[in-house]
């Protein structure tokens, strides 16, 4: 959460570059901004309340060829203008913009209060530039003092700063990603992710846990943030492309992503046969296998867990990768842990992977981001291949996600290709499907349902999931009040919600539990809801049907499409912006 963007270099519109490139990690975080510009031996600091997206980026173009900007998610310190960044020193000679939690900063804080510090925001951030001067202060060195200043900080962080004195940028890392693009006849560019500088370059240095940087514009050192020991760093030339992160010809990200999964499935199916094969092998001999993750990656895992037992009979633990800790005690060396993670850079999921690494276990992730450090930590990587995910909302990234387990499922049963078929053929009819009538039929459905306050779903099996993660998608971006429950939960305490005309969604299949499912739906008529099913068959107790290809055990990544194409439109219907959900960010890198 929160997007860090900076520019060292030979060019003279930093302060533009910044603002243009800190807009495209907007989904890190939007409820607040700022940059900070070097003028000579001064800094420039804006920052306000608001969406960065709104800031008009001509405004910046003043001379200059430092930068570093900044998009708030809060943590510590309200949405106000004060605790935006950059923060500054008290001589204003250093700024810096930061992301993570500085978990000791009120002792912090207390000490430099008492050599005479004054603070201005509430934030944990601000300690750090009064650390770095303080420290400079012992020596003036600015990467040093940096360095020194970073080892007193506890919690996670990337960070990066700028000094009038010095010229130059330092950034370090511990937990929060930071890359390094890299322009040679332009200079050096520090952000959180990379779309934030891909209108300048492709070639990128990732830096690990425990690293810093150090450049002026024309050249840059790493270092290791402990001993402050430079060394050699090899850079990677990514594949990404402008493109791929824009929203083209459509309203909004969500979308198109949505749109997207016309052939996001197949993409995520195009795997290596022999490296899914040696995955499937290390499930087989694993003394227990374990799935962690967060949001909608876990609603995919949870999805797994039917396709072990259905497809392959073969027992797999999920969990929230936030309670993924209090389960170490299972884990022994020969465990294996699968995280699913569409940013790679989730704090919980990379927490649940260092205790499991602990254990002496091996990870396995699926995620979407390459390079990003799940990715790169990770014993083993399946990439799920579906391009860019910007809207906050989750959605060609889960059924990636879920395609890819249920392929893995497939090849534990040695049935590789018989799973590569069924998965290829579904997502051949999620193209026939995604198609304009469709979507202006759930558009209509959305009118008539955007007055309501509550709203129920429902399902079994693989549908079970997919009712909570319905929910999730018509909480975050419609703010409608939903829930799912696995349907045989119903008569356990739901059902006393349902009134006259109550909105319930009956995700179905066609399948050995389709009888069960729709009895619940006929229940819930009789205490009067308006059912709406989602499903391949049209039963008499849907009062409206939103139909779907009957794919057998893929069903899941099938029933969910037209709940969040229904999501979508009910957001847009109540004048909501579905990219940019309130309270959310997309990546969620603090605990
Ligand atoms: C946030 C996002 C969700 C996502 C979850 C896990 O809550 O808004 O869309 O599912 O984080 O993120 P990950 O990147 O680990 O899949």
């Amino acid at each position: 959460m929160c997007g860090i963007f900076g520019y060292i270099g030979k060019r003279t519109d930093a302060g533009t570059i910044v603002i243009d490139g800190i807009k495209n990690l907007e989904y890190r975080g939007y409820d607040s901004w700022g940059i900070a510009q070097r003028q000579g031996n001064l800094i420039i600091v804006e920052k306000n309340t608001g969406k960065i997206s709104d800031v008009d980026t001509a405004r910046f173009h003043q001379e200059c060829s430092a930068a570093i900007a900044h998009t708030r998610w809060a943590t510590h310190g309200g949405v106000t203008q004060l605790n935006a960044h950059p923060h500054t020193s008290s001589d204003m000679h250093i700024a810096v913009v930061h992301n993570g939690i500085i978990e000791n900063n009120e002792l912090l804080r207390k000490n430099l209060q008492e050599k005479g510090h004054i603070f201005l925001s509430d934030t944990d951030t601000e300690v750090i530039p009064h650390l770095i001067e303080e420290e400079q202060k012992i020596s003036s060195d600015f990467a040093s003092a940096f360095q020194r200043a970073c080892k007193k900080l506890e919690g996670r962080y990337a960070i990066l700063a700028m000094n009038t004195k010095s010229g130059s940028l330092v950034a370090a890392r511990k937990g929060s990603p930071l890359i390094v693009g890299v322009a040679k006849d332009q200079g050096y560019f520090i952000a959180s992710d990379i779309p934030a500088f891909l209108n300048y370059t492709r070639t990128v240095h990732y830096l690990d846990d425990g690293e810093m940087l150090v450049t002026d514009g024309s050249s840059i050192l790493f270092a290791d943030l402990e001993s402050g020991k430079e060394h050699p760093k090899r850079h990677i030339k990514i594949t990404r492309t402008v493109e791929e992160t824009q929203k083209g010809d459509f309203d909004h990200f969500m979308l198109k992503e949505i749109m997207e999964q016309k052939e996001t499935i197949a993409r995520a199916v195009n795997q290596n046969e022999e490296q899914i094969r040696t995955i499937a092998d290390a499930i087989k001999n694993a003394q227990g296998t374990f799935l962690a993750a967060c949001g909608t990656a876990h609603k995919a895992c949870m999805a797994a867990e039917y396709f072990f037992s259905v497809i392959v009979q073969h027992h797999v633990n999920v969990a929230s990768a936030g309670e993924f800790k209090l389960f170490h005690h299972f884990l022994k060396p020969e465990s294996l842990l699968i995280v699913v993670s569409q940013s790679g850079e989730t704090a919980d999921v990379l927490e649940a992977m260092h205790i499991a690494k602990l254990k002496g276990a091996k990870v396995l992730a699926i995620v979407n981001n390459e390079g990003s450090t799940i990715d790169r930590e990770a014993d083993f990587t399946l990439s799920i291949n579906a391009g860019p995910e910007r809207a906050v909302a989750s959605t060609k990234a889960l059924t990636g996600q879920m395609a890819v387990l249920m392929l893995i499922a497939y090849t534990l049963a040695g049935k590789l290709h018989e799973g590569k078929t069924l998965l290829l053929e579904t997502g051949s009819m999620i193209n026939d499907m995604l198609n304009p009538r469709y979507l202006e039929r759930i558009k209509a459905l959305a009118q008539t349902l955007k007055e309501e306050e509550d709203c129920y779903i429902i399902g079994k099996s693989w549908n079970f999931p997919m009712a909570l993660e319905s929910a999730i998608k018509i909480q975050e971006v419609s703010y409608i009040h939903a829930e799912g429950f696995a349907a045989a939960e119903l008569k356990h305490g739901p059902i006393a919600l349902i009134e006259e005309n109550t909105p319930c969604l009956v995700l179905v299949g066609n399948d050995e539990v389709t009888v069960d499912i729709i009895n619940n739906a006929i229940e819930l008529k009789a205490r009067g809801a308006k059912i709406i099913g989602v499903g391949p068959a049209r039963h008499a107790v849907f009062d409206e049907w939103l139909k779907v290809p009957d794919v057998g055990p893929a069903q899941a990544i099938c029933n969910i499409i037209p709940i969040q194409i229904l999501a979508y439109y009910l957001a847009v219907e109540r004048g909501k912006n579905p990219d940019l959900p309130r309270n959310l960010a997309k990546s969620v890198t603090v605990k």
